[in-house]
């Protein structure tokens, strides 16, 4: 029998080290004045100890699994999102699975940067509803500090990205009205460069040099054209969130509440204003996190349930945009 899937739980998890824009300013070229003007963001979190994706993503995992009432060893398939993965191979999602302790079920990476949290959702809704798997859990993680250039070289994209992980366990809804709606998805990888870290790559041998890291602008660090990316993500977010309106036959002031990745507060103000959504209608955290990348939706959703703005029976838009580029959106019915 076809049913719906959906969020049975969520998780999140954000390391404790507060890094201020002010803190930055001491050590590259910026100011608190400019990162809160161009981005929204005061201040982000930053891991202390070694702590890779998998590790953010554990605690975050097992928050979602105990608000679920779900054990981790009936889960028929994890997924975890992330650009930032523990190591090339395995999969973060494979040292998720071992973290948690458990073995069997099928286990995948999905390595789609900021709509990462989308792939997942639509993958998850995808393998419930044909009956493949009952329970899934998904989770986004993202160690970003590690692989940031904290010189003034590095500083348009090092204020942006902050660590952290949020998670959601997904299930089997019979009531064909609520849970997931829709999904929708797009790619246009003739931008890949628009936005990518160049190295490591399977090209280069060795695949690591000295002339790759070690000064500032280092083809180590992530490069991105920042107008390109924001003009091409206002358009593509409104686009898609129109989609999956128009797919279910809603009208934007329909929507109880859209969560929008976290990639910059002005793309989710433009974002809201083409669509004509009032402030008390969008949720943002990204003066207080960053943009956490494939788990920013997920960390923003469970704060956005914590604070009681998703009350039963409300129509929630999630969408994003980002590397590759790639976007995509979800209506879902809470
Ligand atoms: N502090 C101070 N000055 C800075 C900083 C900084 N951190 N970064 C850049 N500047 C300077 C630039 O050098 C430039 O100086 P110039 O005029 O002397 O040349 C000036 O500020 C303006 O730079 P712009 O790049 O034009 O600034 P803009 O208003 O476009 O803001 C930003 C930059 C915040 C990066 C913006 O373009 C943006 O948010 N882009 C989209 C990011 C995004 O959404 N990414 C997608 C998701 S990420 C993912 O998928 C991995």
């Amino acid at each position: 029998m076809i049913c719906n899937a959906r969020i049975l739980g969520l998780g999140h998890f954000l390391p404790d080290h507060v890094v201020t824009n002010a803190d930055l300013a001491r050590v590259m070229d910026t100011s608190d004045e400019w990162i809160q003007q161009r981005t929204g963001i005061r201040q982000r979190r930053h891991i202390t100890a070694d702590a890779g994706p998998a590790d953010l993503a554990l605690p975050a995992a097992r928050e979602a699994l105990r608000a679920a009432g779900i054990a981790a060893a009936d889960l028929d398939l994890i997924v975890l999102g992330t650009l930032s993965p523990d190591v090339d191979f395995p999969s973060s999602a494979s040292l998720l699975q071992r973290h948690l302790g458990i073995r069997g079920m099928p286990v995948m990476d999905v390595r789609n940067q900021c709509s990462g949290f989308l792939y997942m959702l639509a993958t998850a809704d995808k393998f419930i509803r044909t009956g493949a798997a009952r329970h899934v859990l998904i989770v986004g993680a993202e160690t970003h500090s590690t692989g940031l250039d904290f010189s003034t070289a590095g500083r348009e994209v090092a204020v942006i990205f902050g660590d952290g992980a949020g998670a959601a366990v997904l299930g089997p809804e019979a009531n064909p009205g609520r849970g997931i709606l829709t999904t929708h998805l797009h790619s246009e990888g003739r931008f890949a460069e628009k936005l990518c870290v160049e190295v490591p790559n399977s090209r280069d041998h060795p695949r690591v040099t000295a002339d790759m890291f070690g000064h500032p602008g280092a083809r180590l660090f992530p490069q991105m054209e920042g107008r390109y990316v924001f003009k091409h993500a206002v358009t593509r977010f409104t686009e898609v969130i129109h989609e999956a309106l128009a797919a279910t036959g809603h009208q934007p002031a329909d929507l109880d509440l859209l969560i929008p990745h976290q990639a910059n507060l002005r793309i989710s103000q433009l974002v809201a204003m083409g669509l004509e959504l009032p402030e008390d209608k969008v949720f943002n955290n990204i003066e207080r996190y960053g943009n956490t990348t494939a788990a920013s939706i997920p960390i923003a959703l469970h704060e956005a349930v914590e604070a009681g703005r998703v009350h039963p029976g409300a129509l929630v838009c999630l969408a994003a945009f980002g590397a590759g580029f790639t976007w995509g959106a979800a209506l879902m019915r809470w």
